[in-house]
């Protein structure tokens, strides 16, 4: 595992899921960590599952489709951090339905979270990651923002949003040192998947080459594998870490 020794990083929706084993596995290979997410007590106890690593944790209640709350978290961490190095953008909300039955107040909350808070919070990093001429984004996409799902408009739009996003921001940013790029997970174990009935299940791995649900980890690998040096030449890729859903 790559070293994140003294390495300062932010982590939107980390006080649970995907977001919490990302934040987890950064704080493991010794980085600060900062997580962000819209439930205070789920946060506090996120924290305490970070503070054993031995790095500093910062968490703030956040509306990622806020800039003044944004910008607010982002000075926050600055201040308790020194700086900021790696921004994780993770907050995600789901609302589905078809599309003939989808309102326009689920439309514009889907796009509000996943694409504009990624907007958001990277403007607000970026003015931080300018000044130092260094830094590193990972946005996490999805599959289905690659590949379309029915009865997900919203948050496939927001998904392949952020893919587009991800490929301008490489471009514009390249120049100042900063790296950015994108995981797409496909189907990850999560509460939401382990209720599903075995014959759902079954049918969802049938469509993948691997035949088991992603873990968080398998997530988090690919996060911090894109944020370390190892990965010094790679912007505007979108890693696809979805055991052969879709290629
Ligand atoms: N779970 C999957 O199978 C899967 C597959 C592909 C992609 N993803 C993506 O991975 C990310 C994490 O998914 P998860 O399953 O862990 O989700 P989750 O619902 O368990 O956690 C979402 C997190 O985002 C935070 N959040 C929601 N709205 C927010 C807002 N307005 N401002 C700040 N924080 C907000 C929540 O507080 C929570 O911490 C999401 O972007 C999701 O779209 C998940």
């Amino acid at each position: 595992m790559a070293d994140f020794k003294g390495k300062n990083v932010i982590v939107t929706g980390g006080s649970r899921g995907i977001g919490l084993t990302i934040a987890q596995s950064f704080a493991q290979a010794g980085a600060n960590v900062a997580i962000c997410a819209t439930n205070e007590q789920a946060l506090e106890t996120a924290a305490q599952t970070l503070q054993p690593f031995g790095g500093k944790v910062f968490t703030q209640t956040v509306n990622v489709s806020s800039p003044e709350d944004c910008e607010s978290f982002v000075n926050n961490v600055v201040k308790e951090f020194g700086s900021l190095d790696i921004l994780v953008n993770n907050a995600g909300i789901t609302k589905d339905n078809l599309t003939v039955r989808m309102s326009e107040a689920d439309w514009d909350a889907v796009i509000a979270v996943n694409l504009k808070g990624t907007f958001l919070m990277s403007k607000a990093a970026l003015k931080v990651m300018f000044k130092k001429r260094s830094g590193n984004i990972v946005n996490i996409s999805s599959v289905v923002g690659e590949m379309g799902n029915a009865g997900q408009a919203n948050y496939v739009a927001s998904k392949a949003g952020m893919i587009g996003l991800t490929k301008t921001f490489a471009k514009e940013f390249g120049s100042r040192g900063v790296r950015v790029n994108a995981v797409a997970p496909g189907f990850v174990q999560t509460a939401m998947t382990d209720a599903l009935p075995e014959d759902v299940k079954e049918k969802a791995l049938s469509a993948v080459a691997l035949k088991r649900f992603a873990t968080p980890q398998d997530i988090a690998k690919a996060v911090l594998f894109l944020a370390s040096e190892d990965a010094s030449y790679i912007t505007g890729h979108v890693l696809a870490v979805n055991g052969g859903l879709y290629m």
